[in-house]
């Protein structure tokens, strides 16, 4: 057998490393901490401590008890968190230099941090930050507060979603400004110079509460939205909580971060079902990337997601794409079709440049883990142009 040969194979049977750092060939990246301040002022939820299984699964219980007070009945105080939080980042910036002015901002769901939007196995395939660096742009992805190498705070009174999303508005500032560069360069990175003139926020479910949560209240720090894996819809909040299997996160995760079961991580966030031609479905190697990259959720933010309504953004004049993935059961129980019309999106943001939907067929939830995304990734990329971006 041809050296060449061995090596392949070797590479082959190589268990999935999640900690490799993805290697960009046509780009210089840069993965760093990125000190953010924020001052925001959030609820604080009677709640029970999770520190064990028992209290995880009881967590959910009451989640879905029909009679236990909601959320939003619960709030005891509104605290004040003035902070700075360590995110971790990776900033990619391409050798071509016609479009990487433009840079997206990638804020990844639930259950993942930022490897979701880098996936290292067939990265030309199925990478979002490969295709975004190959169709020209610079791109910024990061792990949300409470994941990754990012910082993981208090669960229950910290990590909610009024935090997260003045940590983004306040990342999208950092970018506009050129500081981000600076304090890459403090912390020995190389990357070119380049004044990022447009974000485009770019988000996967959580991540698309957060992205249009930023565009609905600071409209001026966003010049597109580019919104995956949760469209507003009949189905949204119809995931029961005790069917997401809830045990409390094993290692060194702080009270109150909790994990789902494997066989709910597939349930939510693959689907094999292809479509006639054979597009679609997941290669059950994705899924075992999928399951090595997962990352815990809070209490806290369990109880804000419920407790915030779908932000409507009546003031962004940008342009906005939804990325639907057409099996979604997280987002649409399983079918996204005919589950939302385009007036009830078109009403969300009625100033919009441009509102478009686009739907990657025969997909699950986990977008980026599915045969086919890097033709949905083109439809995004395709429509920006449109959009002069
Ligand atoms: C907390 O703030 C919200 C929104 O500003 C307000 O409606 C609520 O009454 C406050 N709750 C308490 C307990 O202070
Ligand atoms: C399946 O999806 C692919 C990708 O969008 C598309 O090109 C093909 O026409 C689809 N096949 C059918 C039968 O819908």
């Amino acid at each position: 057998m041809a050296v060449a040969t061995v090596v392949a194979l070797a590479a082959l049977f190589q268990p999935l490393v999640a900690s490799r750092v993805p290697s960009h060939p046509n780009a210089a990246c840069a993965v760093f901490t990125l000190p953010v301040p924020v001052s925001v002022q959030q609820p604080v939820y009677d709640i029970a401590h999770v520190d064990n299984d028992i209290e995880a699964t009881q967590f959910a219980i009451n989640a879905d008890t029909w009679s236990f007070p909601q959320p939003s009945e619960r709030v005891v105080n509104n605290i004040t968190i003035d902070e700075t939080f360590d995110i971790s980042v990776q900033l990619c910036v391409p050798d071509e230099q016609a479009k990487r002015s433009s840079l997206h901002l990638a804020t990844h769901g639930w259950v993942f941090d930022k490897r979701y939007w880098d996936v290292i196995v067939n990265p030309s395939e199925y990478s979002y930050v490969q295709a975004a660096l190959d169709n020209g742009y610079s791109i910024l992805t990061y792990d949300r507060l409470g994941t990754g190498l990012s910082d993981k705070p208090n669960a229950y009174t910290t990590v909610q979603f009024p935090v997260e999303i003045a940590i983004l508005s306040k990342m999208t500032e950092l970018a506009r400004t050129g500081d981000i560069l600076t304090l890459a360069k403090k912390s020995n990175h190389a990357l070119p110079h380049v004044t990022f003139e447009k974000v485009i926020h770019v988000g996967h479910s959580t991540g698309t509460f957060l992205s249009s949560a930023v565009i609905s209240l600071f409209p001026g720090l966003s010049d597109a939205a580019v919104l995956t894996g949760l469209p507003p819809n009949k189905y949204l909040n119809a995931l029961k909580a005790t069917s997401i299997g809830f045990k409390r996160s094993r290692g060194s995760w702080p009270s109150g971060y909790i994990a789902g079961d494997g066989r709910a991580f597939q349930v939510g966030f693959f689907s094999d079902r292809r479509n006639a031609s054979g597009f679609g479905g997941f290669e059950p190697g994705l899924l075992e990337y999928g399951n090595s990259i997962q990352q815990p959720i809070t209490v806290g933010e369990w109880q804000s997601s419920h407790s915030i309504p779908p932000p409507s953004a009546s003031k962004f004049t940008g342009p906005v794409q939804y990325v639907v993935a057409e099996y979604d059961f997280i987002a649409c129980l399983g079918n996204c079709k005919n589950t939302y019309t385009l007036d009830s999106l078109e009403a969300l943001f009625p100033n919009v440049a441009d509102l478009d939907v686009y739907i990657q067929p025969a997909t699950g939830h986990g977008l980026t883990m599915h045969r086919g995304a890097r033709v949905g990734y083109q439809a995004t990329f395709d429509w920006l142009a449109e959009q002069g971006l």
